[in-house]
C-alpha cells in the first residue's frame, strides 16, 4: 500500500471519528445560468485582454481597481458594468522584442501583466506589471473622491519594477504598501531563482533578505503580506509574509516537501552596521501547520499554502488569519481552511530557535544562550535602549543570520482545519471573509474560490461552545461559465458584494440570496445563513438593529420548531394529483431545495388509514428526484406524502394523490388522431408519460380536453392545482406531530395527520 493510500485511510478514519465529513455537500448549488438570470451575477471582461489577477477594493472612492493583461481598470463597486474606465498599459515594443529573443512567447508571455496594485496616497495608486519580462511600476492618478472621474497613468514616468513584480506572468508576487514604502516577496531575476523579501520606494535605503542562503528562503512562493501593529508604539510594527517553500528542516531521504511559512520583519529594520548591511536583521520565520490529527501522530498535512485573508477585529493588533491550503500529494487531493490567532503566531516567534550544528546534523531546538536583544525584537522603547538595528551588538546580528527559523510551528485555532474538502474534483484557490452581525452574535462567513470557477460560501457556527466551531457549507456558486480558476477575490461588507477575478473575466455577485432558500419559514431558518432572516412572509436580508416585529433568525441552532411556530402557512402543503397506468411506470417527483435534506416518503391508502413509510425495493426505486414506481399496480393507488428531514427537523414538502387507471382506460382517453396518445402505435410505449405531463403541467387548453375525456369516462376531474389553500381547521396539529417525529426513522404506523385537504 502506498504512503498516500495510508494517509488517505488514516484521514478517512480520523474523519469518521466525529470530524466533519471529507466532502461536504453544499446546502444549495446554483449554476451559472441561474445566478445570471435570477441572482444578479454581473460579468465584465475586456476584449483582447485577460488575467484579472490584481484587485483593489476602494470603498471611499466606490471603485474596484483591477490589473489585467496590458490594462488597468477602474470599475464602479455598485455595478462593475457602469461608468468604468480603463488605461491601456502595454510593454514597449523594444521590451517585447527582447522578450521574444529570449525565447518567450510573444502573444502569451511578452505582454505587461499587471500583478500589483496598492493605494499609495490620497490621489494616487501604485501599480506594477511584468512588462514583457521587464518588470515595471507606475503611479496612477485616481482622484480623491468618488465624483472625480480621473484615472490616468503617465507612461513617461514609470519606474523599474525589479523586486516588486515578477518577470514571469506565471509567477506570483505578494506585497503591501505601508507609509509610502513597499514590502514585497518576489523573484528578482529573469530566471526566477533569486527570491527576496524586499523593501523599496520611500526614502530609506532598500533592504532585502540574505542572498543564496537556503536557511532564509528556499524556493519560496509568496502568497500574501500584511502589516500588523504590535503595540501603541509604531516602532514595534511588524510586517508578516506568508509563503510556501521547500522545507530545509525536512529529513533527508524523504524527498522535497513544501512547507507553509509565516515570516516576520520589523518595519523599522535598517539592516546591520558591519554585517547584514542593507539586509534584514529582524527576519524570522515559522512553519504554519494545517493538519488533521490522526491516530498515533499520523497527521494528514495540508502544506501548500494558497491564500491568506486577514480579518480585522476591533483590536488592530489582533486580526484573525484565515489561510487556505491544499495537499501536495497528487493522489490524495484535498483543501482546507485553517485559522490562526496573532497570539499563537507571536508565541512561536518567542519560542525556541531551530538550530543545525553542521551539514550532517539534524535540526534541533536551540538550547544555548540567546543574545540580547532577542533576535526578532524591534528596536523600540518597549524593549530598552536600542535606537536602530544598526546599534545591535554583533553577536545579535550573527545569531539572527544563522537562526532565521523557529523550532515550534504555529498551530491552527482548535488544532485542526476549520473546514476541509477532500475527494472533490477541485482545489481552493482564494479566500475572503466577512464578519456578520446576526441576531444571536457575530459569525464569520467564508467565501472560498476554487480552481473550477466556483465560490463556496461557508459559515462557521459554534457546535457546543464558541471554542468548538462547526462549518456549514451554505452555497456552491458557479460564478464563471468556463470553469476557469479564481485568481482574485474581494468583498465589500458595506455594499454586500463579492468580486472575483479569473483568467477570462471579472464577476460581481451579492453576498446573499435569501429567497433562494425557499418560501417557508422553516426553509429560511434551516439555512442558518447569518445574512438572512424570516420576516413573516419571506426569507430576506437580515439587517441588525432594525426594530421589526417579525424577524426570525437563529444561526446557532437553526431550529424551526422554536422560530416558525407562528408561521401562518405552516402545515399547508402543496398538493398534486397523479395518474399511473397499470403495468407501466409512475414517477413521484419531490426535490427539496436543500441538497443536505434527507427525503422520506409515507403512504396511506386513504386519509383514515395510518401513514406508513414507503419501503424501497426492486419495484419501488428511490432516485435523485423522487420515487419511481415500476409496473404500477392497483394497490399502489393512494396518498403519498414527501417529507424532508434536515438538522433533526422534518417538514412535509408535497402531497401526491396517485390514481391508477388500467391501460384500456388510458388508451380510450387519447384524443383521436393524436398518434402520441394512441396506445396501438408501435414503438410509442412512452405515450403515457406525455399524458402525465399534460396532467401535471397543463399547457393552456390542453387539460380541458383531457379533463373532458376523463369526465366522459366517469372519472372525477383532477383537483384544481392550488399551491396551498387557506389552512383549514385541524391543520395546526401537523407541526406538533412533526416535532415529535424528530428522528430519522420517520412516521411508522402512526396515524397520519388529518387535514382539511381536498381529499
Ligand atoms: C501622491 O504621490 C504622487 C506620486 O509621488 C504625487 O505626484 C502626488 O502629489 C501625491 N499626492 C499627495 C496628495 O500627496
Amino acid at each position: 500500500m502506498s504512503r498516500t493510500m495510508i494517509l488517505l485511510l488514516l484521514l478517512l478514519r480520523s474523519l469518521a471519528a466525529g470530524h466533519p465529513p471529507a466532502a461536504a455537500t453544499p446546502r444549495l448549488k446554483l449554476t451559472f445560468p441561474e445566478l445570471r438570470a435570477r441572482h444578479g451575477l454581473r460579468l465584465f471582461s475586456l476584449e483582447r485582454s485577460c488575467c484579472y489577477e490584481a484587485l483593489l477594493l476602494d470603498e471611499e472612492r466606490g471603485r474596484l481597481f483591477a490589473g489585467a493583461q496590458n490594462h488597468l481598470l477602474s470599475l464602479a463597486l455598485d455595478d462593475i458594468n457602469q461608468r468604468n474606465r480603463k488605461i491601456y498599459w502595454p510593454a514597449p515594443v523594444e521590451w517585447r522584442e527582447e522578450c521574444n529573443w529570449a525565447g518567450k512567447d510573444i502573444t502569451t508571455e511578452c505582454m505587461n501583466f499587471v500583478k500589483i496594485l496598492h493605494p499609495y496616497n490620497r490621489t494616487h495608486l501604485y501599480a506594477c506589471g511584468t512588462g514583457a519580462f521587464h518588470p515595471v511600476c507606475a503611479f496612477v492618478e485616481a482622484g480623491q473622491h468618488a465624483e472625480e472621474p480621473i484615472f490616468k497613468l503617465d507612461p513617461r514616468h514609470t519606474e523599474d519594477g525589479k523586486g516588486k513584480s515578477p518577470y514571469d506572468p506565471r509567477h506570483t508576487a505578494a506585497s503591501v504598501l505601508v507609509g509610502e514604502e513597499l514590502y514585497s516577496g518576489v523573484a528578482t531575476d529573469l530566471m526566477g531563482r533569486d527570491f527576496t523579501i524586499f523593501r523599496s520606494l520611500g526614502r530609506r535605503p532598500s533592504i532585502r533578505t540574505e542572498q543564496h542562503d537556503s536557511r532564509w528562503l528556499n524556493e519560496p512562493k509568496f502568497v500574501a503580506v500584511f502589516w500588523v501593529p504590535e503595540s501603541e508604539d509604531p516602532d514595534d510594527d511588524k510586517i508578516y509574509f506568508f509563503f510556501r517553500e521547500t522545507a530545509v528542516e525536512r529529513q533527508q531521504g524523504l524527498g522535497k516537501t513544501s512547507f507553509a511559512r509565516i515570516g516576520q520583519i520589523c518595519r523599522n529594520d535598517m539592516g546591520g552596521q558591519r554585517s547584514l548591511v542593507n539586509k534584514w536583521t529582524t527576519f524570522l520565520k515559522a512553519r504554519l501547520v494545517c493538519a488533521v490529527p490522526g491516530p498515533d501522530g499520523a497527521d494528514t498535512h495540508f502544506n501548500e499554502l494558497r491564500d491568506v485573508f486577514l480579518l480585522q477585529t476591533r483590536d488592530k493588533r489582533n486580526p484573525l488569519v484565515y489561510a487556505i491550503f491544499s495537499t501536495s500529494s497528487s493522489v490524495f487531493q484535498g483543501s482546507a481552511v485553517c485559522v490562526y490567532t496573532m497570539a499563537d503566531i507571536r508565541r512561536a516567534f518567542l519560542g525556541p530557535f531551530a538550530h543545525k550544528e553542521g551539514p550532517n546534523y539534524q535540526w534541533v531546538s536551540y538550547q544555548g544562550r540567546v543574545p540580547y536583544p532577542r533576535p526578532g525584537m524591534c528596536p523600540s522603547k518597549t524593549f530598552g535602549t536600542f535606537g536602530s538595528t544598526k546599534d545591535f551588538p554583533d553577536e545579535v546580528i550573527q545569531f539572527a543570520r544563522h537562526h532565521p527559523l523557529m523550532y515550534n510551528p504555529v498551530l491552527p485555532h482548535g488544532q485542526r482545519p476549520l473546514f476541509l474538502q477532500a475527494a472533490v474534483p477541485y482545489t481552493f484557490t482564494r479566500i475572503a471573509v466577512d464578519r456578520v452581525t446576526a441576531a444571536d452574535g457575530h459569525y464569520d462567513v467564508l467565501f472560498i474560490g476554487t480552481d473550477v470557477g466556483t465560490v463556496l460560501k461557508v459559515v462557521s457556527v459554534p457546535k457546543e461552545s464558541w471554542h468548538h466551531m462547526e462549518p456549514l457549507l451554505l452555497e456552491e456558486l458557479q460564478v464563471f461559465q468556463d470553469a476557469s480558476p479564481i485568481t482574485s477575490l474581494q468583498l465589500s461588507s458595506k455594499r454586500h458584494q463579492l468580486y472575483a477575478g479569473s483568467t477570462t473575466a471579472l464577476a460581481q455577485l451579492p453576498l446573499h440570496r435569501c429567497g433562494a432558500y425557499g418560501k417557508a419559514c422553516a426553509e429560511c431558518c434551516l439555512a442558518r445563513d447569518p445574512y438572512c432572516a424570516w420576516d413573516g412572509t419571506t426569507c430576506t436580508r437580515y439587517v441588525p438593529n432594525t426594530k421589526r416585529r417579525f424577524r426570525r433568525q437563529d444561526v446557532r441552532n437553526g431550529d424551526p420548531n422554536v422560530l416558525c411556530s407562528e408561521d401562518p402557512r405552516r402545515g399547508s402543503v402543496p398538493q398534486k394529483q397523479l395518474y399511473g397506468v397499470e403495468g407501466s411506470t409512475a414517477f413521484l417527483e419531490c426535490v427539496p431545495k436543500s441538497l443536505q435534506a434527507h427525503v422520506l416518503w409515507t403512504y396511506q391508502r386513504t386519509l383514515d388509514d395510518p401513514q406508513r413509510e414507503v419501503q424501497m425495493d426492486e419495484r419501488v426505486v428511490r432516485t435523485e428526484r423522487g420515487v419511481l414506481l415500476r409496473s404500477v399496480q392497483r394497490a399502489d393507488a393512494g396518498l403519498y406524502l414527501c417529507h424532508a428531514t434536515e438538522h433533526g427537523f422534518t417538514q412535509p414538502l408535497l402531497r401526491l394523490s396517485l390514481e391508477v387507471i388500467s391501460a384500456w382506460q388510458a388508451a380510450g382517453m387519447a384524443p383521436a388522431g393524436d398518434p402520441q396518445l394512441t396506445a396501438g402505435a408501435p414503438g410509442r410505449k412512452v405515450w403515457y408519460q406525455d399524458f402525465l405531463q399534460l396532467v401535471e403541467r397543463p399547457p393552456l387548453g390542453a387539460t380541458d380536453k383531457v379533463c373532458q375525456r376523463l369526465r366522459s369516462r366517469g372519472r372525477p376531474p383532477p383537483p384544481p392545482r392550488t399551491h396551498a389553500g387557506p389552512p383549514g381547521r385541524g391543520q395546526g396539529e401537523e407541526p406538533r406531530k412533526a416535532r415529535r417525529r424528530r428522528t430519522h426513522e420517520g412516521p411508522r404506523a402512526e396515524r397520519g395527520p388529518r387535514s382539511a385537504s381536498p381529499w
